[in-house]
């Protein structure tokens, strides 16, 4: 995970680093769609009219100086037009999902091979059809069609709930607003909203010629015109739609990806003319070959070829792991490059301690955006080795003022991948790691792993709290938007209040407005604050003393645990006490406790050691008694919980499996809601046998545990 770089906020465009510029375009995307909200949905603006200025203002001279940060939904995209926010919510019957990619043929060779495996599919059985198509690069879109026609359309949002864009895709000439022939009485069609190039370059040509902004890419264009609150102007914008997917369906036209691609374009949709069927991972790289040799020429971007399994019931059977299907993968084409000139690295201080090296670049355009930084991930990337020791770019290391190589992929940070060593200038000395904190003067240190011996790829400060950098970016993260979400309380307040001794640590933020009623300087009378604002800041913070148990888990930053696991964790666990002591037990590596962390799916040791030694350590449980005398914890929602007749118990899986594959129960089993256990214990709830099972069913016979066979479990869940 990347890590947030330092207060922003306070900092002057021209000095803004590659993450603080990001970070900044974030806070004031948000803070101008707030102000936005109170202007146009509820007539009230809280900020004058200059002060609304000014952070458009900065947020287009950050987008100038860095454009390619620029944000899908940044106000300087929603030209002219009400705030996004305008727009009503829809939650998607069937969540909308994304997928996960690969890099290169080993990555599609291996996509196949899990499919197979997972499957049981041996060759035998005939060849496993797989079908390849474009990656489309715009924005997904949920149509959904009742009788016939259409009644709503949905952006993809968070994949959960999406924005109502259905004025706005009624205008769109490829989107049928009725179905042609016989359609199921429920039919939600997905694909992708984009723009052909001809159009973006005429469209960007009219809007420069009345004097308006130009958008940086075709899907930019597509996503601005889409989202616009008056339908009048999407309509004004050439913007087109392939179906390849759908979601809610009351019955299915057919038994294959094929086949439903081929009823959607009976129904009166555009789709893709490139897709083909293959039966072999070889045909799926020649296919994809060929659609890269045709990208230029296509007439729209894609940045991939997606290849889905053709079988509908082998999809059902795959299921999906996380957000992504596990019976597709985007193949992504190679990303662009470029040479400039490394003129300064600089080292920048995260959450975590890391010390991260920034390349600060002589602006160069790759793949049509200006690039003028790149990460250079640690200190041994910069000497030119690679993770696992071995030379890195033939073990050239980077010096300031090197020519370099720097590629850019997708939207993922660019990268140096290359010096030119003919271009190295006589005098240019190799680059001195520092071995303290830029930040606070610490020692920064390489710590060696207990059990491999090896050196950490990353310096780390060792100054804890007392390293500012360190105690502002936890507590940014602790309040950011995916952990507590505190309303008002951003990166710059943070910096504010904690260089004013005010909030040192997160429980500090809940006894703010106790200390403030005290205080003989209450923040309503500090520069930039009032009553009102004041006020809303406490209501604000008030407001999340009860908080998911995800988030809070989130929201304590411990390594190796973002939202997935976060939510893996609380979802396992189901109360913060049951978390609580059971990773306080898990310490011992001996315990039950432990056995039972490593074996939740999805939870490997790392992750379980870093979780483990964060609540090992004395002054991090100092703080969450503090901060647990202000905030409670919700017990976590168990999915698919309540009509499931498994949801909340522990099962093992014992014995072969005819039916399914071992991952397949497991998986199986956690869609409706229950836990996988590796170990029969007072705790199992159930033990699903099948022939040959051994110990695990003696054991579960001498605790008295339910026993069912393959089959009585298929009934149990409902087929
Ligand atoms: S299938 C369950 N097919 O790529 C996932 N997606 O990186 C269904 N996309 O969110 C998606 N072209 O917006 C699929 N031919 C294609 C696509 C495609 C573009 C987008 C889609 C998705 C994203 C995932």
């Amino acid at each position: 995970m990347t890590e947030k770089s330092d207060s922003a906020a306070a900092v002057a465009v021209e000095a803004l680093t590659l993450e603080q510029a990001e970070a900044e375009l974030k806070r004031l995307a948000a803070e101008i769609a707030e102000h936005d909200k109170h202007y146009f949905a509820e007539d009230a603006p809280t900020v004058s009219d200059a002060e609304y200025d000014a952070l458009r203002k900065r947020n287009n001279e950050i987008e100038a100086r860095f454009p390619e940060l620029i944000r899908g939904d940044s106000p300087s995209q929603r030209v002219g037009v009400e705030p996004t926010s305008g727009f009503g919510k829809i939650t998607h019957s069937i969540p909308m999902l994304s997928l996960d990619n690969a890099f290169d043929d080993d990555d599609v060779r291996d996509f196949v091979g899990r499919v197979r495996r997972f499957l049981k599919y041996d060759p035998l059985m005939g060849a496993l059809g797989v079908t390849a198509e474009p990656k489309i690069d715009g924005l997904s879109l949920s149509l959904r069609y009742e009788g016939g026609k259409l009644v709503s359309a949905a952006t993809r949002g968070d994949g959960t709930v999406g924005e109502n864009v259905t004025a706005n895709a009624r205008t769109i000439a490829d989107i049928p607003t009725e179905l042609k022939g016989k359609a199921p009485d429920v039919a939600e069609i997905r694909g992708e909203v984009y723009m052909a190039h001809a159009d973006f370059q005429s469209l960007n040509a009219r809007m420069a010629a009345n004097g308006g902004k130009v958008f940086a890419n075709p899907r930019n264009a597509a996503a601005g015109s889409l989202r616009q609150l008056n339908p009048d102007i999407t309509a004004s914008r050439p913007l087109r739609f392939f179906a390849y997917a759908w979601g809610e369906m009351t019955s299915l036209p057919a038994d294959t990806q094929m086949g439903m691609v081929e009823a959607m374009g009976a129904w009166g949709f555009a789709v893709n003319p490139k897709m083909q069927l293959c039966e072999s991972v070889d045909e799926l790289i020649a296919v994809y070959h060929g659609i890269e040799e045709e990208r230029a020429t296509l007439g729209y971007d894609i940045d991939g070829v997606v290849y889905k399994v053709d079988r509908l019931d082998l999809q059902e059977r795959l299921g999906y792991v996380s957000r992504s299907p596990r019976w597709a993968i985007a193949h992504k084409f190679p990303a662009e490059q470029a040479f400039t000139i490394l003129n300064d690295i600089e080292i920048q201080v995260g959450r975590t301690g890391a010390l991260t090296p920034v390349a600060k670049l002589e602006p160069v355009t790759v793949g049509g955006v200006v690039v003028s930084n790149a990460t250079l991930h640690n200190e041994d990337y910069i000497k030119g080795i690679g993770q696992d020791g071995e030379p890195l770019r033939g073990g050239k290391d980077l010096r300031i003022g090197d020519t370099v190589k720097i590629q850019r992929a997708g939207d993922v940070i660019p990268q140096v991948i290359d010096v030119d060593l003919d271009k190295r200038p006589a005098d240019a000395e190799p680059f001195e790691f520092p071995t303290v904190c830029p930040a606070c003067g610490s020692h920064a240190v390489r710590e060696i792993h207990p059990k491999t011996g090896r050196q950490d790829a990353v310096r780390r400060c060792t100054g804890g709290l007392i390293c500012p950098a360190q105690a502002t970016e936890k507590l940014k993260h602790f309040v950011s938007r995916n952990a507590f979400d505190i309303e008002g309380f951003g990166d710059k307040q943070v910096d504010a209040f904690y260089t004013d001794g005010l909030v040192m640590a997160p429980a500090d933020i809940f006894t703010l407005e106790e200390r403030d009623r005290r205080a003989l300087t209450k923040l309503r009378n500090r520069e930039g604050w009032g009553a009102v604002s004041a006020r809303n800041l406490f209501e604000a913070i008030n407001a999340r003393r009860e908080i998911d148990l995800h988030r809070f888990i989130f929201a304590l930053g411990i390594r190796h645990v973002g939202e997935g696991n976060a939510k893996l964790l609380a979802r396992y666990y189901g109360s913060w006490e049951t978390f609580y002591q059971a990773m306080l037990k898990a310490h011992d590596h001996d315990s039950d406790a432990w056995a039972e962390l490593n074996n939740i799916d999805g939870v490997g040791t790392i992750v379980a050691e870093a979780v483990t030694e964060f609540f090992a350590e004395s002054h991090n449980r100092d703080q969450l008694t503090a901060l647990l005398e202000q905030v409670t914890p919700k017990d976590a929602e168990k999915i698919d919980a309540g009509d499931s007749p498994v949801a909340g118990k522990t099962i093992v899986f014992t014995g072969s499996l005819e039916r399914m594959t071992r991952d397949e129960a497991k998986a199986m089993a956690e869609r409706f809601g229950a836990k996988v256990s590796g170990s029969v214990s007072k705790k199992t709830d159930l033990v699903v046998a099948g022939p040959g099972a051994g110990s695990k069913l003696t054991k579960a016979q001498e605790l008295d545990v339910e026993v069912i066979s393959e089959d009585d479990w298929f009934e149990l869940v409902g087929g």
